[in-house]
């Protein structure tokens, strides 16, 4: 702290009295802390969501054992390599608003005496349940990645709930352990993130914060922690910014109940929910609404925590964003209840960009899932038949993997404005972290669609003689990759990044995400 202090003094000294003009020719200035740095940016904030919902399981990670589509058990193999490249730390399933009408008993046992449901949520489609508990611990088993499970509390018992957790996590001989046993699991699997409903708001029970908070007591009281196997509770919370719903939560339920409580924000680019705008028709207008809407991310979390620290000043109690990203209108043709979406270069600016604010708010924000991994809304990857191809936002969580579990570095920005049609945004926005060998990680994003922004960094307490980079950007910022051009958006190396003196002077391309090593 001293040495910012000592610092930052002299940059401010220095952007106050370079010439105006020198905004309007696009500098930034960075200063990185890396003195007195703790705090650790949890790899979970690097999570995914995946519901039951069009074809985000089924004709997605799930093809069936006797697909032609190259799988292990009936899970696809493409996916899950390229996913173990950028080491997915927590998967959230089975939804969303699927979860709340979920019972989880009608999806284990032999394929063939499970009983089918509709799915009442996502187009009434029917679903034969061949995807269920166990079929999921393989697939987090396949990933490397920990299972988070939310529990139906919505139209489902207690008992229900607390024999799912006993299913999961119990080694104590009872009819639901020898349940397990006869599906050809003999140990528990010991899940640890466990959602108490989903959007009780809303799809989850309609609930008001009073209700849901003494109903969350009731549920979370029964599900149990068994030998070795803690649980880590997660209470359904607010819709975007309603203060009141985390308001009651924080106050009803007693802290040793949760271990966090979760947040939902979407990104809608026209603002209206009616007509969301087209995921790669669009222009300026909508580019600009799109990452205007995403960064009040942080609005959202600062109100939130503002409400958290006045029950909680000692952060024990996680924030959980467990479903963000950017929702659009479906692809012309698809079925609308599926939510199926393209995803354009926009959209990856929009990860990275939420990214660097979720690690600069790795204090209070312990965990989050993009929505939703394969084939739906913000989509890492799509599939059709045999295809597969990996979106722009896919190569943002390739490149932001350094981040996971590394310490972050506080840092002071100061951004030009991207400014359209009379209203402005930070151009740049950023965050950095030394990993354990010692390695320093900037994540830069430039946002302005047509400048290119030079960013000149100093340092307290970094030490550093070479640094390399991966770039992501594209020609336009609607580019996306397609079944027939599946790399039009895709990382590159990047040379724009240099050492001038004790300074990092970077080149920074407008629409772009870069990401620097500096060792
Ligand atoms: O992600 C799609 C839906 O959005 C989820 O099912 C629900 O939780 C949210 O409203």
């Amino acid at each position: 702290m001293k040495k910012l202090l000592h610092y930052f003094p002299l940059l401010l000294v220095s952007v106050c009295l370079s010439p105006a003009i020198s905004f309007a020719q696009s500098e930034a200035t960075l200063f990185v802390n890396g003195n007195d740095s703790h705090q650790i940016i949890s790899k979970d904030i690097y999570g995914m969501f995946s519901e039951d919902l069009g074809q985000g399981i089924y004709g997605g990670f799930w093809v069936g054992k006797k697909s032609d589509i190259p799988n292990k058990d009936g899970i696809r193999l493409d996916l899950v390599n390229a996913f173990k490249k950028i080491h997915i730390p927590v998967l959230r399933w089975p939804g969303g608003c699927f979860a709340d009408t979920y019972h989880w008993k009608d999806g284990i046992g032999p394929e063939d005496k499970r009983v089918g449901i509709a799915n009442e949520d996502w187009g009434m489609v029917p679903d034969n349940n061949h995807f269920g508990t166990n079929e999921f611990m393989e697939l987090c088993d396949m990933l490397g990645s920990d299972p988070y499970i939310a529990g139906n509390m919505g139209s489902g018992t207690v008992q229900e709930m607390s024999q799912w957790v006993a299913y999961l996590n119990s080694d104590i001989p009872s009819a639901i352990t020898d349940l397990r046993k006869e599906n050809g699991r003999d140990k528990p699997w010991k899940v640890q993130f466990w959602g108490v409903g989903n959007e009780s708001w809303g799809c989850g029970g309609a609930m008001t914060p009073e209700y849901y908070s003494d109903l969350y007591r009731r549920y979370a009281n029964f599900c149990k922690n068994y030998p070795g196997a803690p649980l880590k509770k997660i209470a359904s919370g607010p819709n975007g910014n309603d203060i009141h719903w985390m308001d009651v939560l924080m106050k009803n339920i007693p802290h040793n109940m949760m271990w966090g409580v979760s947040l939902h924000y979407y990104t809608i680019a026209t603002g209206n929910w009616r007509d969301k705008g087209s995921a790669t028709q669009f222009g300026e207008d909508q580019y600009f609404g799109a990452l205007q809407r995403a960064l009040n991310m942080k609005t959202v979390l600062n109100d939130q925590e503002a409400v958290m620290n006045q029950y909680d000043p000692q952060k024990k109690i996680a924030l959980v964003v467990d479903e963000w990203g950017i929702w659009t209108n479906p692809e012309p043709g698809s079925n609308p209840a599926f939510l199926y979406q393209q995803n354009s270069l926009r959209d990856a600016l929009i990860a990275a960009s939420t990214l660097n604010i979720f690690n600069n708010h790795a204090d209070r924000v312990k965990m989050a899932c993009l929505a939703q991994t394969v084939n739906v809304l913000q989509a890492l990857a799509l599939t059709q038949g045999k295809k597969m191809v990996l979106t722009p936002t896919y190569y943002v969580f390739d490149m932001y993997q350094v981040h996971q579990n590394a310490t972050l570095l506080p840092l002071k920005l100061i951004s030009p404005d991207y400014t359209f049609d009379g209203q402005s945004i930070p151009a740049v926005n950023a965050s950095a972290s030394r990993d354990s060998s010692g390695v320093v990680h900037i994540s830069l994003v430039n946002l302005d669609p047509s400048k290119t922004i030079t960013i000149k960094t100093s340092f307290g307490d970094v030490s550093w003689n070479q640094v390399s980079g991966t770039i992501l950007t594209s020609a336009h910022f609607d580019d996306y990759n397609s079944f027939e051009d599946p790399y039009k958006v895709k990382e590159a190396s990047f040379s724009g990044a240099k050492k001038e003196g004790n300074m990092l002077v970077v080149q920074l391309p407008p629409k772009s995400v870069v990401v620097l090593a500096l060792k």
